[in-house]
Formats: structure tokens, sequence, C-alpha cells
């Protein structure tokens, strides 16, 4: 299949600025960083790998994500919108556990892998009828969050807001992880200035923010309480006590 130039990193600082190339292949649709050093391809993938083994054996609703988005609750299945979706992997883990997802993503480049790699678990899903459950409790939209919130009524205000936005690698780009790097290529740095109270402004229970474990707070906004891994941290900003 031929390359498709699609992008070129512009004012991203301390990146290597390589071409960027959306490829379509017998795999679906994937990213693909040109260059001698470039990382392998980035693509969506829901049905197998990675999504389906932690979908299987992740842990279920004892793990820190689902204990901070109130899914730790048995019975509880929130309607949950995801305000920065990427490349959909947390909200697809969220919706694997009972929640009723909206995924926003405004990158137009990162939703078409992510609705990319819908489209071919949607396939899948014929032979998979758990998967094809998950899947139906999946929505997505390409916009930019903080518009889509001033888009909802009072009666469609979700439950639980969650946000991972882009941060700042501690390491050198060549052993960030690929995906980081060609995300940070493509979008930078997310600046949640605006999204941070908005979100607290919509959801009815908790606004819940994915950060590395040694993070500052988002917006010097301090959580009411966070749940900490070897990683990751999951800061949590209550609104109301969960049903
Ligand atoms: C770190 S990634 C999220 C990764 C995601 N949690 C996953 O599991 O794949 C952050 C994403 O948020 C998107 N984003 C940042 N600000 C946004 C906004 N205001 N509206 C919509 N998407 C936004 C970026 O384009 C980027 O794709």
């Amino acid at each position: 299949m031929p390359l498709l130039p699609v992008a070129s990193a512009q004012d991203v600082p301390d990146t290597e600025q390589e071409q960027l190339t959306l490829v379509v292949d017998d795999g679906g649709l994937s990213l693909q960083q040109l260059g001698p050093k470039a990382p392998g391809p980035v693509r969506c993938e829901f049905a197998l790998g990675a999504a389906r083994h932690r979908r299987l054996y992740g842990g279920g609703r004892g793990q820190d994500i689902a204990k901070a988005t109130g899914l730790g609750r048995s019975g509880f299945c929130p309607k949950l919108l995801d305000l920065t979706a990427g490349l959909g992997r947390d909200g697809f883990i969220l919706a694997s556990l009972g929640a009723q997802v909206t995924m926003i993503e405004r990158n137009p480049i990162i939703y078409a892998l992510l609705a990319d790699g819908l489209s071919r678990a949607a396939d899948k899903a014929e032979e998979d009828p758990p998967l094809a459950e998950i899947l139906r409790r999946i929505n997505t939209v390409c916009q930019d969050s903080v518009d889509y919130l001033e888009t909802l009524t009072d009666q469609q205000y979700p439950d639980v807001i969650y946000l991972d936005p882009m941060f700042a690698p501690r390491e050198k780009s060549s052993k960030v992880k690929k995906e980081m790097q060609i995300f940070h290529q493509l979008v930078g740095l997310d600046d949640i200035g605006e999204l941070m109270p908005a979100a607290l402004g919509k959801a009815r229970y908790r606004v819940v923010v994915k950060r590395p474990v040694h993070a500052p707070v988002l917006n010097g906004c301090e959580p009411g309480y966070s749940l900490k891994g070897k990683s990751t941290r999951f800061d949590i900003y209550p609104l109301q006590k969960l049903p």
C-alpha cells in the first residue's frame, strides 16, 4: 500500500521532528513515524493482544481505574465521559467493566485510528458476544471536549468524567513508549486549562484524572483523594456520594 504523508511535528520542543504517515494494510489503519530510529506502527487494537488480555485477566473491578471511577461498587454502571479518548484504551477498559462510555477526541488523525480500531473489533465481535456487548456500550465523538460539554443539557450530564491529558515525558524520547512519542509529535502537550473546570461543572458524581504517579495535580486543583499504582495515579474529585 502507498504511504500517505499526513503530518510533521510543529512547535514541539525536545522531540525529533520526524514525518508521520498513515498506513492502511491488512491490519487496518496505523500511524507510522518515518526515519531510521522510528518506532513501530501505532494502531488501535481492542479485540486481540493486550486489550483482550487485560479484559480477561486484568483484575476486573478490583483495578484502580475501576475503583477510581466508582466501578468498584458492585452494581454501579456509570454513564461516563472520557474527555481525552486518545487510542481509547482506558475508555475500552471502563466499558468492559460495565460503564456506558462516550469517548471524545479532538484530533482527527487519532480519532481515525480509534474509529478504525472499533470498527475492526466490531467485525471480530460477531464471534465474541461479550466483546459485542462491550462495544454496544461505547460511543465516540470527534470534537473538542470543552465544546462538547457546552452542548449537554442537565439531563445529559454524565455520572463520571474521566481525563487522561498528555504529560511531558520524564525520560528521553527514545525510551518513551512508541505511542507516547507519536502522540507527543502529533498533538503536543494537552492544554487542559479550560477542561478541568468545565468537567467539574458537568459531572454528577465525580471527575477522575489519570496522572503519572509523581506528577503535580492538574491546574493546582487538589483532589479529594488519590489511588497510587507503580507508575500511575488516579486523582479523584468527588462531587457527591455515589448512588
Ligand atoms: C494521553 S492521550 C489519552 C490516552 C487514552 N486515555 C488512552 O487510553 O488511549 C490524550 C488525548 O486527549 C486528546 N485531547 C486533549 N485535549 C482534548 C480536548 N480538549 N478535547 C478532546 N480531546 C482532547 C488528545 O488529542 C490526545 O489524543
